[in-house]
């Protein structure tokens, strides 16, 4: 019998319909992971097991009873618990004070401080989770952060523990550690449930792994008779594309650096003596662990940072001191790391985050005033090519799911015809179709003669899209590699300090 059941749940949104007679079912000691496209109704099963949406039709089962779960507190009773996308912990406590706080340990009315850290301190020994008790929140990492979430349904006794898309937010370290205490937890005989889409970590950490594609169920696999291209397939509900990529010859230097320096956050040296160059009709691939130099790189590059040493030149003109504005009107183009805070202004309408950095142009002025009309058309021009799906062009973008803020963000770059993109990490958190999209456009780019740096932390993406390889390692380049004869492995040995060597 499955620990946790639900049978045919329906859950209508306006204009939706979320779950389309979704059945479910999750075992003790099991972690089961949930997959699918973004929209595909994951999040909505989850809160509704969890008590935040109520369905509209079907049954919830635990250990074979029939139960009805109205709210997070009768969820929590029953041991269901849920880790949110977005931590809701109090910063100017200690994480022993937030584990505990609304289920207290009390000495009289005050909270009996020491012994809620020793309990804390238990618990988190016991299921292997780092933490510090006496630790202020506000001071922590999100990786710290999401394992005070999982302390604090622990300590609630939950035996059903519910992590959407937790790995969205870590770095590939964090991703590693939380894993293993999830493999962990299944093993001492919880239920997890583990949404997200990289199917790596699925069929790392999972026994079994439902798919779900609008609103339905599509398959039910235990991992050791699947793989990553049939949950894709699953997931998207035709075979993967294939990244097409015809031959380009590279062609004049688009981006010259040579001996660059910049000094990262405590000021000691970040970047030092990187020298490479950039041809038109290429796309340079800047691989390395996260944390090497590479933020720098870009920032330097983008003109967000000075650099301490050396010298840029973009198409032969030497930009290194130049603003960030003049550089892109030399046909500059960036898409950066963090898309929701420096890629687009959240609250702004996607038809003015479309234009941002255009409005400018004699197109969209007249006599120094706006062209309304002509920014709308302009706008939904883009939306159309770059296959944005918007309700509306005059909504906030934060509406927009990443992968659709992403297009904004590629549209608005590439509308002004760059010479040179600088794209950092650009499908980090997309889900399949949209990581399709962003590398097609990288390869169309480059193919029109355009030059690409792409940096990512990701091998599969840097081995299929670049043509050049370098790799970073503390902040020096540590091996350049012809994209067509390199291979993860040698990219992972250069990546954690191995020999440099030259292939090219
Ligand atoms: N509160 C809501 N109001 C209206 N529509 C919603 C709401 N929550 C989710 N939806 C819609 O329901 C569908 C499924 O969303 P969701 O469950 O969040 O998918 P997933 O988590 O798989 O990305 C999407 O089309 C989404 O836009
Ligand atoms: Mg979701």
């Amino acid at each position: 019998m499955p620990f946790l059941e639900a049978r045919g749940i329906t859950k209508y949104f306006p204009g939706v319909l979320a779950n389309d007679a979704v059945d479910f079912a999750a075992d003790r000691g099991e972690v089961h992971a949930v997959v699918g496209e973004n929209g595909a109704g994951k999040s909505t099963l989850m809160r509704i097991l969890y008590g935040l949406e109520r369905p509209d039709a079907g049954e919830i089962f635990l250990a074979g009873e029939r139960v009805t779960i109205p709210d997070p507190a009768t969820a929590i009773r029953l041991g269901i618990g849920m880790v949110h996308q977005h931590f809701k912990l109090c910063s100017s406590l200690t994480v022993a004070e937030n584990v505990v706080l609304g289920a207290e340990p009390h000495q009289g009315p005050l909270l009996d401080q020491r012994r809620a850290t020793a309990q804390v301190s238990e618990l988190a020994a016991k299921h292997g989770l780092a933490v510090d008790p006496s630790a202020q929140v506000g001071t922590l990492s999100v990786g710290v952060q999401q394992r005070i979430e999982i302390l604090k349904l622990l300590y609630r006794r939950s035996q059903v523990l519910i992590l959407d898309e937790p790995t969205a937010v870590l770095t590939p370290q964090e991703i590693t550690e939380l894993l293993a205490v999830l493999h962990q937890l299944a093993a001492s005989g919880h239920t997890v449930i583990l949404i997200t889409h990289k199917l790596r970590e699925v069929l790392a950490v999972a026994q079994r792994v439902t798919v779900m594609r609008r609103g339905r169920v599509v398959g039910v696999r235990p991992v050791t008779q699947t793989s990553e291209a049939e949950l894709a397939q699953l997931m998207i509900g035709r075979e993967p594309r294939r990244l097409e990529r015809s031959a380009t010859v590279a062609g004049e230097v688009a981006l010259e650096v040579s001996n660059l320096g910049a000094r990262g956050e405590h000021g000691r040296w970040a970047l030092s003596g990187v020298s490479f160059t950039l041809h038109r009709g290429e796309v340079l691939g800047v691989a390395g662990v996260e944390g090497n130099g590479q933020r720098e790189l870009v920032e330097a590059l983008t003109g967000l940072r000075r650099p301490a040493t050396g010298h840029i030149r973009l198409a032969g003109k030497p930009i290194t001191g130049w603003p960030v504005r003049r550089r892109r009107e030399a046909g500059l183009a960036h898409v950066p790391e963090d898309r929701t805070s420096t890629g687009v202004s959240p609250t702004a309408s996607i038809e003015e985050n479309l234009v941002a950095t255009n409005f400018h142009r004699p197109r969209f002025q007249r006599w120094g005033w706006l062209r309304r009309g002509e920014v709308r058309r302009h706008a939904q021009q883009l939306l159309e090519r770059y296959e944005v799906r918007a309700s509306d062009a005059r909504a906030p973008t934060g509406t927009l799911s990443g992968g659709n803020v992403q297009r904004v963000v590629l549209a608005r770059e590439l509308d002004g015809d760059p010479q040179v993109l600088i794209a950092a990490q650009p499908t980090r958190g997309l889900d399949i179709a949209g990581t399709e999209f962003v590398r097609a456009q990288l390869r169309r780019l480059c193919e029109q003669g355009r030059a690409v740096l792409l940096v990512s932390a990701d091998l599969t993406e840097i081995l299929e899209v670049s043509d050049r390889i370098i790799v970073l390692y503390r902040g020096r380049i540590a091996g350049e590699l012809v994209a067509t004869s390199a291979d993860e492995a040698t990219l992972g040995q250069l990546m954690l300090g191995g020999e440099a060597r030259r292939v090219a």
